[in-house]
């Protein structure tokens, strides 16, 4: 089984990435062959940045994964950008996507805004882009939070619309969304997921953030009204709270629920902050570490590469096969 993952590499991680998407890479090391993990540089793009940033937060997000337990040995770790069969499978699966398709896509529409005519075509293509990082490698799962959805099921019907016109080529992925922590929530304003670009500072917690600081926002986090500590629709905040401290100890919001009955929102919340410092403390040091390396992580990430290129050749001279581009083989 194959396994594939992407993480943007503008903004610092934070612990949405961490718990929806991160966690679960680390995990798929030991059941696939091979787990294959993209810094999506090429993504990076779309938005307006600062090119000697993108390359600093590319290196930085390699490292941080790699500090949070991904093994470039064990696992293929590689920046998008190096591996040209992404790039040219965007724009053959262009002929199997319809404008209609990207048009409807939730996430271009909040980026884009009300200015939509000036967007990038760069941000109209993203999910081809992202459904060829996929496809290229015949990947059959795909680890991924919530806000993803849609992504994953647009390339499922690109690799199907593909498969029916030119043959049985590609497979047809599978999300994998984490039942417990696939929308970690802003802390300060818990309708909103947490996120780079959107809700509040105060409500981010970074996977690299000194301890003292993660424990104050958890204590200025959002809290409902009423004194339960139960998962409920009208508790959003305190909700949040439960399903983050589920998953720090590997246990079910069941079980939080329980531990905490009586308890007050101001002591849950104190529990919550330094039980995810202390969670965080080995990635954030291991991290610190390795940062910057500049060298070691340039050339685990051509390794990664490498072994990327290897597998992704053979299936686009098959996608380049099926539909008549180049010579015959
Ligand atoms: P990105 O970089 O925005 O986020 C990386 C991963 O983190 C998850 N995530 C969250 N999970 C739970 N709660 C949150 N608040 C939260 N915020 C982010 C995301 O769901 C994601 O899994 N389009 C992708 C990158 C990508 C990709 C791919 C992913 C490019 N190519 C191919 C999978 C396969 C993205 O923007 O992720």
């Amino acid at each position: 089984m194959v396994i594939f993952s992407g993480i943007q590499p503008t903004g610092r991680k934070h612990l949405g990435n961490y718990i929806g998407a991160i966690l679960n890479y680390v995990k798929g090391q030991d059941k696939a062959d091979p787990a294959i993990y993209c810094i999506v540089d090429l993504h990076g793009t779309t938005v307006q940045y600062d090119p000697a940033e993108l390359r600093q937060r590319t290196r930085e997000t390699a490292a941080l994964l790699v500090a949070a337990g991904l093994d470039p040995e064990r696992c293929v770790l590689f920046r998008q950008g190096d591996v040209q069969e992404h790039s040219e499978l965007c724009w053959l699966l262009s002929s199997v996507t319809s404008v209609g398709q990207l048009n409807r896509m939730h996430q271009f529409r909040d980026k884009a805004g009300a200015a939509r005519e000036r967007a990038s075509a760069g941000l109209l293509f993203y999910p081809v882009l992202m459904a060829a990082d996929v496809l290229a490698y015949r990947a059959h799962e795909v680890p991924v939070g919530e806000d993803q959805r849609e992504h994953i099921e647009l390339m499922r019907d690109v690799a199907e619309a593909f498969n029916k016109r030119f043959g049985e080529t590609l497979v047809v992925p599978e999300g994998n969304i984490p039942t417990v922590g696939a929308r970690v929530r802003d802390l300060k304003e818990p309708e909103k997921k947490m996120s780079t670009t959107g809700g509040t500072d105060k409500g981010r917690v970074y996977v690299d953030e000194d301890p003292a600081s993660i424990v104050k926002k958890f204590r200025g986090a959002t809290a409902d009204s009423g004194r339960e500590i139960i998962v409920a629709d009208d508790k959003p905040g305190i909700s949040n709270l439960i399903e983050i401290l589920a998953v720090v100890r590997d246990t079910t919001p069941g079980e939080i629920e329980k531990a905490f009955e009586g308890s007050g929102y101001g002591d849950f919340k104190t529990a919550v902050g330094e039980e995810v410092a202390a969670w965080l403390t080995p990635t954030r040091e291991r991290f610190n570490e390795i940062k910057d390396d500049t060298t070691e992580i340039e050339r685990f990430l051509q390794v990664g590469a490498e072994k990327a290129r290897a597998i992704a050749a053979p299936v686009l001279a098959d996608v380049r096969e099926a539909m008549g581009v180049g010579p015959v083989r």
